[in-house]
């Protein structure tokens, strides 16, 4: 890591010109960048890999030429040869450079093709390239008052994020989020009352709902094609008749008497994040509890500069900050908000306590107390 000289444009008074960087940081600057660009053009691959079917039908059988593969999936022979290719140099898949077959081994397999798996992680990266075709609003939304709300960005960014949470909630959100709470999961059996807050496409809504069958779910979100797919996910998963979802914002809530109120992934980009945890509070039933799950961050900067880190920064930038800001307010936590910045929100809704109750790869979880 280089450090600051009186020559840097930071500690001058901006008049003089920076100082040449020296070879081998410039060296090792070009090495990270080359290896960042490549990473984001491939992404490219895999979000095609993943929409056209390919990494399951390469799964689906043993090692394949380009033109097996291209045959299985009924596409174009060249352009499946030229993808393969691409994954092999980005070691996302196998090649017999004497055979000119390609194949999947046991880590890629899981990670790429098997779709509800514990490891998937390809139906999550459709969010990237949903990014990216934001950039111009986002850019309008820099030179203007910051806002972009949620609903406006390429719908590939609201199936996505459910494709790239999904995991995280199948392994932790039943076993152990809920388990870690006081006295919440005894609730539940017994038939308690469940709201879920910006719940998205209903996925977390029905794990509940089939984790605990005596509970009754209301999923709400603000946003209205995410909650005709909630409804969907509940008719596929049987359990409509206790789960309803509902368009509302999150600050109006409707109802009351929940034994738990869930909010995943959200709260860091609504506008006004205290109003949202009173409006909870007073929905809450006497030793309720408000679960909140947001993406693992460190209480500094400096322990974020990780892959993780960078991706929520990035993705803070350019969705998360501009839907806060979309909805007013004056309080916007953006997606690594230490735990301290939820404690001061949570506090000042009237909540007693906001405690860090669990943590996994992705998550962390905040159990606050009325
Ligand atoms: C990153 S997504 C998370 C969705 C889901 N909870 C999950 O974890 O997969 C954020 C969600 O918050 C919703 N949202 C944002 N602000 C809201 C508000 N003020 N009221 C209700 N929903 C809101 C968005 O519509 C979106 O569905």
């Amino acid at each position: 890591m280089t450090t600051l000289t009186s020559d840097d444009p930071a500690t001058s008074d901006g008049a003089s010109a920076p100082a040449s960087p020296a070879a081998q940081d410039l060296e090792a600057f070009l090495t990270r960048f080359g290896a960042d660009q490549a990473a984001a053009m491939h992404l490219a691959t895999v979000v095609l890999g993943d929409q056209l079917g390919l990494y399951r039908a390469l799964a689906a059988r043993g090692p394949q030429t380009g033109v097996e593969l291209a045959e299985r999936t009924g596409l174009a022979p060249r352009l499946v040869l030229e993808w393969l290719r691409a994954q092999a140099v980005s070691g996302y898949c196998q090649h017999d450079p004497a055979t000119d077959r390609f194949w999947l081994d046991p880590a890629q397999r899981a990670c790429l093709a098997d779709d509800g798996g514990p490891a998937f992680v390809a139906g999550g990266t459709s969010t990237v390239s949903a990014t990216h075709r934001g950039i111009e609003q986002v850019a309008a939304a820099f030179r203007g008052e910051g806002s972009v709300a949620w609903g406006d960005h390429d719908p590939a960014l609201f199936s996505g994020v459910n494709r790239a949470f999904r995991p995280a909630f199948e392994a932790h959100l039943v076993a152990s989020w809920i388990p870690a709470l006081d006295g919440v999961e005894a609730r539940l059996r017994a038939g308690g009352r469940v709201a879920d807050v910006a719940c998205g496409f209903g996925t977390s809504a029905v794990l509940m709902a089939q984790g605990y069958p005596d509970a009754i779910v209301a999923g709400f979100d603000q946003h209205e094609p995410s909650i005709e797919a909630a409804r969907r996910a509940a008719a596929d998963a049987g359990v409509a008749d206790r789960v309803t979802f509902e368009v509302a914002d999150a600050a109006a809530l409707p109802g009351h008497g929940y034994d738990l109120v869930t909010v995943f992934n959200a709260l860091h980009e609504m506008g006004d994040p205290v109003a949202v945890c009173r409006r909870i509070r007073d929905a809450l039933t006497a030793g309720g509890r408000l679960m909140l799950v947001e993406p693992v961050a460190g209480d500094h900067l400096e322990d974020n500069h990780t892959p993780l880190g960078r991706s929520f920064l990035s993705a803070s930038t350019m969705i998360c900050l501009p839907s806060a800001l979309s909805q007013g307010g004056d309080r916007h936590l953006g997606a690594q908000a230490p735990d301290g910045e939820f404690r001061e929100v949570a506090l000042e809704a009237g909540f007693t306590r906001c405690e860090r109750v669990a943590a996994t790869p992705l998550h962390r979880v905040l159990e606050l107390t009325p």
